[in-house]
């Protein structure tokens, strides 16, 4: 067996290609980090080892402190993750204070987590808390309709909720919280980190305003979805102006309609968001 068969590793390649084809991340664009379970941990044991000195990260994270995390590179293309897997991605170790990495497989040639490794941690601290240990996967990506709403319309977490949940009837059952918004905040930063942490209390997605998407869920597979889903409203949403020449759409979902599917699915949609 190599690492790659490992199921963990298997599903995580597999979002990295599948983002990719779906025109997410062009260059270097949207990250990936997914924090491993006793299980995954047992199976790739024969090929962790100890291979930097502890890093510091910039911010603390004491809720996943001692957790491991596979996690794509700085400045790495999702689009090679599965051509050299050990260059664009490594897994890394968290010490006990939350503070502070190190290296135990991948990131050959001085590679280094993702820039938005303080947001994907902070992220992680919040989630996996609020889930109740449930929730492993961050996962950032450029996806183009959800940045263009952004920049096209002033919006908030309320404006930009209801624009989603009104263009397709799947937006509100698979986010009923909403979705928050995240004015320009500097990629990379420790603020972007820090600000997206305190949205992600409320919301499982986040859209950066100008940038792009990150969402945190349980498995690849439902954040993978939660973020294709909102994308694909946001899409749905920009035609649907185009049809009508820039006009606002004349049939969107009305908020009685939104709750019928909510009633019909048994979630409860944010009411804030609701008139
Ligand atoms: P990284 O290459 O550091 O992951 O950065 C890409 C990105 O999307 C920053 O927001
Ligand atoms: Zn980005």
């Amino acid at each position: 067996m190599s690492i790659e068969q490992a199921n963990c590793i298997r599903r995580f390649m597999r979002i990295c290609e599948d983002g990719y084809k779906k025109g997410w991340h062009e260059a270097n664009g949207g990250n990936l980090s997914y924090r491993m379970d006793a299980e995954d941990i047992a199976v790739c044991k024969p090929y962790l080892s100890v291979k930097t000195p502890w890093i510091s990260i910039g911010v603390s994270a004491p809720g996943i402190g001692g957790e491991v995390f596979v996690v794509t590179g700085a400045g790495k293309y999702m689009r090679k993750v599965g051509i050299d897997l050990s260059d664009n991605v490594g897994i890394v170790e968290i010490n006990s204070a939350g503070d502070a990495y190190r290296v135990i497989w991948g990131f050959e040639d001085a590679g280094r987590p993702t820039s938005e490794f303080e947001s994907h941690l902070l992220i992680h601290e919040v989630c996996s808390e609020l889930s109740g240990d449930a929730d492993r996967v961050v996962y950032h990506a450029h996806t183009p309709y959800l940045a263009a709403l952004t920049t096209a319309f002033q919006v908030d977490s309320r404006v930009l909720s209801r624009v989603l949940w009104k263009s397709n009837t799947e937006c509100i059952i698979a986010a009923p919280e909403g979705v928050g918004l995240l004015e320009f905040t500097q990629p990379g930063s420790i603020e972007l980190a820090q600000k997206t942490a305190e949205l992600m209390k409320d919301f499982r997605a986040v859209v950066w305003e100008g940038h792009g998407v990150v969402a945190c869920s349980e498995t690849f597979d439902d954040t993978f979805g939660l973020i294709d889903t909102l994308e694909k409203a946001a899409t749905i949403y920009a035609i649907t102006r185009a049809m009508r020449g820039g006009d606002e759409a004349a049939n969107l979902l009305s908020d009685d309609q939104l709750r019928v599917i909510c009633e019909g699915y048994g979630l409860e949609p944010n009411e804030d968001f609701l008139s």
